[in-house]
């Protein structure tokens, strides 16, 4: 049996990968880390078979109880942490110390020419560390428009990005899900490997605002303002000033980069064409309507 610690298990992507690999396989053991108690009930209600351990990647204390027999990790960088030396360095050193010989770490595609981000700089650790590895590194999240910038779809009707005409490549995270799944299972076979996960379609904001208004029935426009306006509009809304900036990051400067590649890895290894911007929005139609309290 392989023991694998799930992090971020409760978020976008941990829920998906829990969601496949208690579906995949008998011969492993799902280990969920979690950082709060009361998350625990709701994971195991719909996951019984697996099991949890408290972990918080900025508590070191919980480190080695929650590494203790892990074979396997399948590590994500929760989007409030950027410390690499100061949260990463001390997690992978126990790691390493704990006997963890896998990695699966969630990363992000266009990671190697972005030096300054921290997906790169736990990447080059995680090398340095001598762990074998599997960088997978996804392109942007559909979940984008059900999470992020959802607030703005219900109440104002609007998707509002400074992203200009970039163009984004739009990926399923439940494709993901599936593909983590896979890696951690048949891990040697992708060994030391970087494995981009895309879907098939390179589109800007104003046309998924398009579709969206097409699937909804009601109009969502695309606004994109200039920096100091996004600022200002996401402080006025209590959006903490880091956060507005990693936005600004990841929406502004894809207008200067070329379109982003696309990868076939999801269709060669699961044989299904990934999921389309369309049936996306279909699927999840419900969570864009304004909610009433
Ligand atoms: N959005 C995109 O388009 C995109 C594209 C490519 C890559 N990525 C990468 O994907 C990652 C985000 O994945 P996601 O969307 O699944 O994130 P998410 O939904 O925000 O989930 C974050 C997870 O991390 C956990 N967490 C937060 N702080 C923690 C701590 N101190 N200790 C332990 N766990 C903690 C959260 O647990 P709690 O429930 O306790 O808060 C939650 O399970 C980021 O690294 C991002 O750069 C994103």
């Amino acid at each position: 049996m392989k023991n694998i610690l799930i992090t971020g298990s409760t978020g976008n992507v941990g829920l998906e990968v829990i969601h496949f690999l208690s579906q995949k396989s008998n011969h492993i053991n799902i280990i969920a880390g979690i950082r709060q108690e009361k998350e625990i009930k709701n994971l195991l209600v719909n996951y019984p078979t697996i099991s949890c351990k408290i972990f918080d990647f900025k508590n070191i204390a919980t480190f080695d109880g929650a590494l203790q027999n892990i074979q396997t990790l399948f590590l994500l960088r929760p989007p409030q942490i950027a410390e690499v030396e100061k949260y990463f360095r001390p997690l992978l050193v126990a790691a390493k110390n704990k006997g963890v010989k896998e990695i699966v770490f969630l990363s992000v595609q266009g990671v190697e020419r972005s030096s300054i981000i921290p997906h790169y700089k736990i990447e080059k650790l995680i090398e340095e560390l001598g762990f074998d590895y599997i960088f997978l590194r996804p392109s942007y999240f559909m979940q984008n428009l059900t999470t992020t910038l959802l607030k703005d779809i219900q109440q104002k009707n609007k998707i509002i990005l400074p992203a200009g005409n970039a163009l984004f490549n739009w990926v399923d995270v439940s494709n993901i899900g599936e593909v983590a799944a896979e890696l951690l299972i048949n891990f040697t076979k992708h060994k030391n490997q970087a494995i981009e996960l895309t879907g098939y379609e390179n589109e800007h904001f104003q046309t998924v605002a398009t579709m969206m208004s097409k699937v909804l029935g009601r109009t969502i426009t695309y606004e994109s303002p200039n920096l100091i306006r996004f600022y200002y509009l996401k402080r006025k809304e209590g959006l903490d000033a880091g956060f507005i900036l990693v936005l600004i990051m990841l929406h502004f400067l894809p207008r200067f980069q070329k379109a982003p590649k696309i990868s076939t890895f999801y269709e060669t290894l699961t044989g299904k064409k990934p999921t389309s911007l369309l049936s996306f929005l279909q699927r999840e139609k419900d969570k864009f309507n304004i909610m009433r309290t």
